[in-house]
């Protein structure tokens, strides 16, 4: 690799590409033109070595388990900020003056109901329908509901719909747990702040007035900011390759939504919660190190690794410490917490884990403090998704202003069949 170029050997030529250097963070080998120059593709499912995209959003350096928002580490947001705060941080670059923010703060609540027709759309789900299904329905209909934000040539209606879906996302998922378990929507509250309208609106009832706890509210603050974003993970490309094609947000962020559901990714909360439930006590932990490491069984301990932290999780720290502090303060012993710490500790000591750099992620105590604050497993990824709201749209405001963004569309290395004749359904 010569100074800013790299170069190839391939096919008896020799390609020259261009090698671009990111603010922090590995060199990029520019090979747009590589298709062109040498008639090769390269091959690269999961995107392991691949650069989607430039933004200036988000770094992670996943060997020194480093988060950084604009530049801002996670650790000093999570202790320092305010949701609202880190939301217009990742929309706009800068943190906000305080007149800024009392502004943001202000738009954001002015939209925070729901179109009322909505309420009717709720109730042609199945009262067991999970909430992500329910989110995706639901966020994907909004384009039907607010047709003035879904020109995305106009940057107006664009920051419009960016804060339409930041304000709306609580009041949808608490919308879909209030229908889950039958009792009346209640509408949002907006002198209450982000978390606590949205604490309200899950477990307030029209009947009572509803005191928001300010530990919960803190917890709820925390993991909704250690969520907010990170970077161009699968549900976050996602929104961009839907958005990449000119679709318009509110369906952009509801292709999130769809793959953010899987257990690999948001859905790891839930299936973490449920695998500490499945153990039970501590004395069974070692049946599922076991199960985690056999070839044969598809088994993985559920909120352990990490694509890109082969380190730490920066996340996971400030979670299991916030997960201390809310039992704690709630007096809740629940033994799944024994179970989570006894199963960090075993697996953090255990060869396979270590070789493999499996640790904690963000996802292995944020079950922990969700159940203890009394939100059902079922609802767990539905949160991940209301605080990646502020990430997806970031990233897709970003990706619209771009002059070098095209539409996403992969090659491949096809290993089908050569082309052949058709054989009429008699000879075959
Ligand atoms: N338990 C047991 N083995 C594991 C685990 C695990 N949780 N994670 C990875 N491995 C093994 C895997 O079997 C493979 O072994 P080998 O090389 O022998 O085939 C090796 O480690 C590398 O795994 P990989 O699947 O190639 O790694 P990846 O970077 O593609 O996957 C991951 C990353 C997060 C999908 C994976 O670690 C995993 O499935 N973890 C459990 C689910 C989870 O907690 N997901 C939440 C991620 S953080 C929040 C978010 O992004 O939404």
């Amino acid at each position: 690799m010569a100074d800013n170029q790299a170069t190839l050997d391939f096919g008896g030529k020799t390609s020259a590409m261009p090698v671009r250097q990111g603010t922090v963070g590995p060199d990029v080998i520019d090979i747009r033109k590589l298709y062109g120059q040498t008639g090769a593709f390269t091959y690269d499912p999961g995107f392991t070595s691949t650069a989607a995209c430039e933004s200036a959003i988000t770094y992670i350096d996943g060997d020194q388990g480093i988060l950084l928002h604009r530049g801002y580490p996670i650790d000093q947001l999570a202790e320092h900020s305010t949701f609202m705060e880190v939301a217009y941080l990742l929309l706009n670059g800068e943190l906000p003056t305080a007149d800024e923010h009392q502004k943001f703060v202000y738009t954001i609540s002015r939209h925070t109901m729901l179109h009322e027709q909505l309420a009717t759309f709720y109730r042609g789900f199945r009262r067991d329908a999970h909430p992500m299904a329910i989110m995706c329905g639901v966020v994907g209909a909004l384009s039907a509901f607010y047709h003035d934000s879904t020109d995305i040539t106009d940057p107006k209606q664009r920051m419009i719909a960016s804060h339409r879906l930041i304000a709306k996302m609580p009041t949808i998922a608490a919308m879909a747990y209030k229908y889950s378990i039958g009792q009346p929507f209640m509408y949002p509250q907006n002198d209450l702040s982000y978390t606590g309208n949205f604490l309200r609106m899950t477990f307030g009832v029209p009947a009572e007035n509803y005191e928001v706890n300010p530990v919960v509210e803190q917890a709820m603050r925390r993991i909704f900011i250690l969520h907010a974003d990170h970077e161009q993970n699968a549900s976050t490309s996602t929104v961009r390759l839907a958005g990449s094609s000119g679709a318009n947000p509110f369906a952009c962020i509801a292709a999130g939504i769809a793959c953010l559901w899987g257990p690999a990714h948001g859905g790891a909360n839930e299936a973490a919660l449920n695998m500490l439930r499945e153990i039970g006590r501590p004395e069974r932990i070692p049946e599922f190190i076991g199960r985690a490491k056999d070839k044969d069984d598809p088994f993985r301990l559920m909120g352990f690794g990490h694509r890109v932290y082969k380190n730490f999780d920066p996340r996971a720290k400030v979670m299991k410490a916030t997960a201390e502090a809310v039992l704690n303060e709630l007096g809740v012993t629940d033994p799944i917490f024994d179970v989570a710490r006894e199963l960090e500790q075993i697996a953090l000591k255990d060869d396979y884990f270590v070789e493999k750099k499996l640790y904690p992620n963000v996802d292995f105590y944020s079950g922990v403090i969700l159940s203890a604050i009394g939100f059902p497993t079922s609802m767990f990824t539905a949160l991940f998704a209301l605080a990646r709201t502020v990430g997806w749209v970031a990233q897709w405001n970003e990706m619209i202003s771009d002059p070098e963004q095209k539409i996403g569309r992969p090659r491949q290395l096809y290993t089908g069949s050569a082309q052949r004749d058709y054989v009429p359904v008699d000879q075959r």
